[in-house]
């Protein structure tokens, strides 16, 4: 047993860090937690998977004070545990990192990471707490500047600082909830170093994911749900990556479609010499070149952080170009307003649907019609029924669930949000669609569902695909473009080396790792 120095014993008797007994949460008809039993050990790195909506987020949110469920018991390191809010869960040892950060963004690292310290009734000078913070930087891995401010910061970096804020408060069962889907494989490299240094310094550590990857290369023990309950834990070793996808989803992984269209010679959209600026007023694209076809899917790979979000608000025309032109079957669309260009026939399935995909607030079918309200008007009145019947319509199809057409946008699990984002930008066959991490939250069913339907957008139209995860972009482009510091770089096919694109993305310097 050992005792690390905020006095909390990190291994109970039985070895246990959590137990989950018969745990059960119900959303008015929703069971999102039915019956959840199962044990996470001290000391190991523990997958949660399953569906979109199987309940992983809700367990989570459970276990550190955000959710009080309806009936069953926790307990931590052994023994029975109250935990009625975050401050009661900071108290036993537990942090967790949620999907959407919880900085404040006007505030430095350091401010973030030590102010609204739960419990803190002494002051900390800056230095000090400069120090603190660079000591835990260097033990775990994880590099941020504490004086920078977070709206300075990449989306990474704030993780780094969640994670960072976790460990100043002396966590040692650490919760990270889909951690991987905001970061670069570079960053994915980086953050599995430091979920091996805080498990070597002997925390306890509880991962959801959907990438079957991450689980075999990070996890040592795997908790399967499925509707609401824990269906199966198991050690890595004993499940291959087949089985546990068909234990995730319940039923054997439909193949791809592989019939595909051919590309035609036709153009569909040209960008010519683009330069667009970014926040601070630099060149962020800097004369950008590259010519989309009718069928034609092409995948845009690079580098977070070259120009590829510069690139999408563009095509939206989310953002102005101050040199060179975008045409469109041969049509000039430089300038022209985002809702001009959706009847012009461009959709846009945004990297962040929480800024810019949707309305928290708002109902499924309300979002499912955002920016379509006209098509559903007679004489200046909505016609809900129809709105009604297309919904039920797309959610049978685009399989998002609950099936409740008046559910809120912020009620719904982060895949099947995106899942509603997906299906009102594809409703209209789309001419191009611009499809930025469109597989980002999902699960593995779904992704694959997803993947068919951009296969389908292309063979009716055209699509761009901007992914940072480099086999979707092999596995359905017809053609790849790298992006490099604002313009692009190389173009590939799919018969070229991963190690070639990886190097082009770097900038032709150096191995892609
Ligand atoms: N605050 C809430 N109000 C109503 N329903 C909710 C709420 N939170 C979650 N749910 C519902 O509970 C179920 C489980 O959601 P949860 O977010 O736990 O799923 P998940 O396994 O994390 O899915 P994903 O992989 O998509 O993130 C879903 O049907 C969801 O719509
Ligand atoms: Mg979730």
């Amino acid at each position: 047993m050992t005792v690390n120095d905020n006095g909390i014993t990190s291994t109970s008797i039985n070895g246990n860090a959590i137990e989950f007994q018969s745990i059960c949460k119900r959303f008015g008809s929703t069971l999102a937690n039915d019956k959840v039993s199962f044990a996470v050990k001290a000391g190991e790195v523990h997958a949660i998977v399953g569906e979109n909506g199987a309940g992983k987020t809700t367990l989570m949110r459970i276990l550190y004070g955000l959710h009080k469920p309806d009936s069953g018991t926790i307990y931590v390191r052994g023994k029975e545990a109250r935990i009625e809010s975050p401050k009661d869960a900071i108290a036993l040892g537990i942090g967790m990192v949620q999907q959407h950060f919880a900085l404040i963004k006007r505030f430095t690292v350091a401010e973030n990471i030590i102010l609204g310290q739960e419990g803190s009734k002494f002051y900390i000078s800056r230095e000090k707490g400069n120090k603190l913070i660079a000591e835990l930087s260097r033990s775990f891995d994880l590099s941020v500047d504490p004086e920078a401010r977070i709206e300075e910061l990449s989306v990474g970096e704030q993780q780094r600082v969640e994670l960072l804020k976790v460990l100043y408060r002396k966590a040692d069962i650490i919760i990270l909830d889909e951690p991987t889907a905001v970061l670069t494989p570079q960053e994915i490299e980086s953050l599995y170093a430091t979920i091996e240094r805080m498990k070597a310094s002997g925390k306890t550590i509880i991962f959801i994911t959907h990438k079957l990857k991450e689980v075999f290369r990070v996890a040592d023990t795997i908790t399967v749900m499925r509707g609401g309950r824990s269906i199966a834990t198991m050690s890595v070793a004993e499940v291959t990556p087949q089985e546990l996808s068909e234990l995730i989803i319940g039923k054997e992984l439909r193949v791809r479609g592989e019939q595909r269209v051919e590309p035609k010679n036709t153009e569909a959209l040209v960008v010519e010499n683009l330069v667009v600026l970014g926040e601070r007023g630099n060149e962020v694209l800097k004369g950008l070149n590259l010519v989309l076809k009718e069928n034609e899917l092409l995948g845009i790979a690079g580098v977070e952080g070259n120009g590829q979000t510069e690139l999408v608000e563009a095509l939206c025309g989310l953002r102005r170009a101050v040199n060179g032109r975008i045409m469109l079957f041969g049509h000039e669309l430089t300038g022209t307003p985002p809702w001009l260009l959706r009847s012009k026939g461009i959709a846009h399935i945004p990297e962040d649907r929480l800024s810019s995909g949707m309305i928290d607030e708002f109902t499924v079918y309300e979002n499912l019609i955002l920016g379509y309200q006209t098509e559903f008007s007679r004489a200046g009145l909505l016609q809900k029924n129809e709105i009604m019947n297309e919904t039920a319509k797309l959610m049978d199809e685009y399989d998002i669930r609950p099936r409740d057409l008046e559910v809120k946008m912020k009620n719904l699990s982060g895949g099947n949000q995106q899942k509603v984002v997906i299906a009102r930008e594809l409703r209209k066959n789309p001419k191009v669609l611009i499809a930025n991490q469109p597989t980002r939250g999902l699960d593995v069913g779904a992704a694959l569902f997803v993947h068919n339907k951009l296969l389908e957008a292309k063979s009716k139209g055209s699509v761009l695909l901007i992914s940072s995860d480099l086999d979707e972009i092999m596995e359905l482009s017809d053609r790849i473009a790298v992006i490099y510091e604002g313009r692009i770089v190389g173009e590939f096919d799919k018969k070229d080396k991963v190690e070639d694109i990886g190097s082009a993305m770097l900038g032709g310097k150096g191995e892609y790792a």
